[in-house]
């Protein structure tokens, strides 16, 4: 049995102004029908997994329970993170409430991500929960076509063989683009796809080992959990002082014994408008429109217009971005996407 760990406590900001803090990306119907979270939920059902935990904060719970209820999922154990700490915090207070079934076998999983072929990655997971089973932490890698640096890389120790798990040499979480060139060209690297597999025992050590600190307020915080409407929440006290810390820096760039399987199904993170545009299919123009929106002479852009009363022009565009809200105006050069995150700490900082 598999214990799937729904990670959608982030914001998502390279997408602004369509993710928010207020109503992040994986809540969105970026692409398709579900909203990304549904859809993850959706991909780990079946008779190996058990009910989702979903590790979430205060802010996005009724969103969270809503979009459960809307695809029928009735189990779902809603855990609410009083403070923003990312994501290591989030996953070290699941561990410790599955520890009564140490041997468990834990699977991550972020929500702001589009994967397809439901059979292959099924198929990843089986083989990636052999490789737990037997005490390695396991990792899910993704070819890289391009320098990203918004991702986590692992260094292989033989070349990737679909169906089969690798061990790592190193993990190397968000390189400087100089070092994610060379580990593009080197051939060795694979992208880290955010899934992350592990017996409950084995990421407990890992934590001891390399986050010590987080150890005795997360054990508090789970200790002092309360019910509240349904939903589990953490001891508000307890976990106030938690350092915040992803889990790819607390502990996967130090651990030890890390495997990796190549996920081989269709996978993009769609962190950023560029990635949305890519993984929206652009005609033969390079164009995508979504919603109310108009393009004369236009080539390798996007526009969007996420409100029915907003009719969005775009008039002998190149590599542009425009994404038009009611109350906010995004207009970017497709390749200046990744800076968007930093436009809104620019807001963030003047409001
Ligand atoms: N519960 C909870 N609490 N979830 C969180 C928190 C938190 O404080 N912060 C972020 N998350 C959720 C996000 O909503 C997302 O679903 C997931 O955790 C991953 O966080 P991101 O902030 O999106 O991470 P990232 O994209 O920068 O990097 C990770 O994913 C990449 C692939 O998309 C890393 O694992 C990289 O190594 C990896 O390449
Ligand atoms: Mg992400």
């Amino acid at each position: 049995m598999i214990y799937p760990v729904i990670l959608c406590g982030g914001s998502g900001t390279r997408l602004w102004p369509s993710s928010r803090r207020a109503f992040p990306k994986q809540f969105g119907r970026l692409i398709g029908e579900d909203t990304l979270f549904q859809s993850t939920l959706k991909r780990l059902t079946g008779p190996e997994f058990a009910a989702p935990l979903v590790m979430t904060n205060a802010d996005f719970r009724f969103i969270v329970m809503e979009q459960c209820a809307d695809i029928g999922l009735a189990d779902a154990q809603v855990v609410i993170e009083p403070a923003l700490r990312n994501t290591a915090p989030a996953i070290l207070c699941a561990a410790l409430l599955l520890e009564e079934t140490p041997d468990a076998l834990m699977l991550v999983a972020p929500s702001d991500h589009i994967i397809s072929g439901r059979d292959i990655f099924q198929a990843a997971i089986r083989v990636g929960a052999e490789a737990a089973a037997q005490g390695h932490l396991v990792t899910f890698g993704v070819t890289p076509d391009r320098p990203e640096t918004a991702y986590g890389y692992l260094e292989l120790t033989a070349a990737p063989t679909d169906g089969q798990a690798v061990a790592l040499t190193s993990f190397t979480e968000k390189p400087d683009a100089e070092t994610a060139a060379q580990f593009v060209a080197g051939g060795r690297h694979l992208w880290n796809a955010g899934l992350f597999l592990w017996r409950v025992c084995d990421i407990l050590a890992a934590f001891e080992a390399h986050a010590p600190d987080m150890m005795a307020p997360c054990r508090a915080a789970v200790a002092t959990r309360s019910e509240d409407l349904g939903f589990l929440r953490l001891g508000e006290d307890a976990f106030a002082p938690v350092r915040a810390a992803s889990i790819d820096y607390a502990v996967m760039e130090q651990a030890e014994g890390v495997m990796a399987v190549p996920l081989g199904c269709g996978w993009s993170d769609l962190g950023s408008w560029d990635a949305l545009w890519a993984a929206s299919g652009p005609d033969e123009g390079g164009l995508v429109q979504q919603g109310n929106t108009t393009a004369l002479d236009c080539q390798d852009s996007f526009l969007r217009s996420e409100d029915d009363n907003l009719h969005l022009v775009g008039v002998g565009l190149k590599n542009i971005v425009a994404v038009a809200m009611r109350d906010a105006v995004l207009v970017a050069d497709m390749g200046a996407a990744q800076q968007v995150k930093e436009a809104v700490a620019l807001l963030k900082a003047a409001s």
